[in-house]
């Protein structure tokens, strides 16, 4: 019987479980070429037991960074610095894609040589990025010029091909979670009234552009694309009556792409609070969706495996957990007790709180 340990195909690709590690930011990417470093491709290969490894989030251009010391796949020094990563992970027998990133609004000009954020729409929101010297509020972000847009689909398919050079399983494009594709797709975010603007199909539109420039230079079967319809947090992101009917537009049409898969997150807190809330997000995504479902949000064991048994979803993602259990699997198959995560490390440099985490000793 099918359970959260048995093996999953996924495209091409053999999984050795349906337990995937979450994408998780841990801006151990110190240095100024924003490259990943042996430190954090010990980390990935301490967890390269999980059927997948999603990496954190890394721009696909300069003007992509929200955050310090993420890492980049724009450039070639980017692209070769990966391929550490890759090698480590595989060769532990492991998969491994990489999620593509580009934050838009949540940003700041202290990260941007200067520049105003990219966004839709010059919407100001409540934020305060966290810049190298400290708490500073998002200014009005630029709206961006449908020459911008085409320029920045231009740079998911060239981060897509480098992720291909640099030997990764597949991308992640990070549509989710307020940042640059999430934006266009919401309306508290996107007012514009061109074609990126205004209906379903026309704030959607930039991400269906994205995967098809993708598909000139990766597999379509290698391209997961991660969504919220209940993200209702901070990066000024709230539900409206539209939000729901958004998503069931863009995610039937995702049934179009023979994509890897689609990754979705049931509410936190914040989102059960509202009354626009979906908050049976896999059931409800099952119906729609013909496709491999992958699920995160506040699993556990228990509840991972009652979700893939129950038939509504085919792999579960779990970040927090990841943090401080890199034999997660191991710690599930013989109900292992879990180790807490430090978040004062979460994303701190070095070592500690990130390569430190023991597997369990029995
Ligand atoms: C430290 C940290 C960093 C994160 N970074 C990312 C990221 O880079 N990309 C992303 O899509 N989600 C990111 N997330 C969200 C996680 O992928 C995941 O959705 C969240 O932790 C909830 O899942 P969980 O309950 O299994 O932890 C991050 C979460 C944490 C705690």
């Amino acid at each position: 019987m099918t359970n959260i340990f048995s093996k999953y195909t996924l495209g091409n690709l053999t999984l050795s479980n349906r337990i995937v590690m979450a994408p998780l930011t841990r801006g151990r990417a110190n240095n100024a070429e924003h490259i990943v470093t042996p430190l954090i491709s010990e980390y990935y290969k301490q967890r390269a037991t999980a059927g997948l490894i999603i990496s954190e989030g890394s721009q696909i251009s300069p003007m992509a960074v929200g955050y310090q010391n993420t890492p980049g796949i724009y450039s070639k020094q980017q692209t070769e610095a990966w391929k550490q990563i890759t090698k480590a992970v595989h060769d532990e027998g492991g998969k491994i894609f990489i999620q593509l990133w580009h934050v838009g609004r949540v940003s700041h000009p202290d990260f941007l040589d200067g520049k105003l954020p990219l966004a839709p729409s010059a919407i100001k929101f409540d934020y305060n990025a966290r810049t190298p010297s400290g708490p500073k509020p998002a200014p009005t972000p630029h709206q961006m010029t449908v020459e911008e847009i085409k320029e920045v689909v231009g740079e998911f398919k060239i981060a897509a091909k480098n992720a291909m050079e640099a030997g990764f399983d597949g991308v992640e494009i990070h549509a989710s979670n307020g940042y640059l594709l999430h934006q266009f797709i919401a309306p508290c975010s996107n007012v514009r009234t061109d074609d990126y603007g205004e209906s379903y199909e026309n704030r959607c539109r930039i991400l269906f552009e994205v995967i098809d420039e993708m598909k000139k230079v990766m597999p379509e079967n290698k391209i997961g694309i991660r969504l919220n319809p209940s993200y209702h947090n901070d990066h000024g992101m709230f539900l409206t009556e539209d939000t729901i009917p958004t998503f069931d537009f863009l995610i039937d049409k995702l049934n179009n792409y023979n994509l890897a898969y689609l990754h979705l997150s049931e509410p936190g807190r914040r989102a059960k609070e509202s009354s626009f809330a979906e908050t049976q997000i896999a059931k409800r995504y099952r119906k729609i969706y013909k496709g491999t479902l992958m699920i995160n949000r506040g699993f556990t064991y228990e509840s991972g495996t009652k979700i893939i048994k129950e038939g509504n979803a085919d792999l579960v993602s779990f970040g927090v957990p990841y943090i401080a259990n890199p034999d997660l699997v191991r710690r599930f198959e013989n109900g292992f007790p879990l180790a807490e995560a430090d978040t004062s490390t979460y994303y701190s440099i070095g070592a500690k709180g990130f390569t430190d985490y023991p597997d369990f000793k029995a």
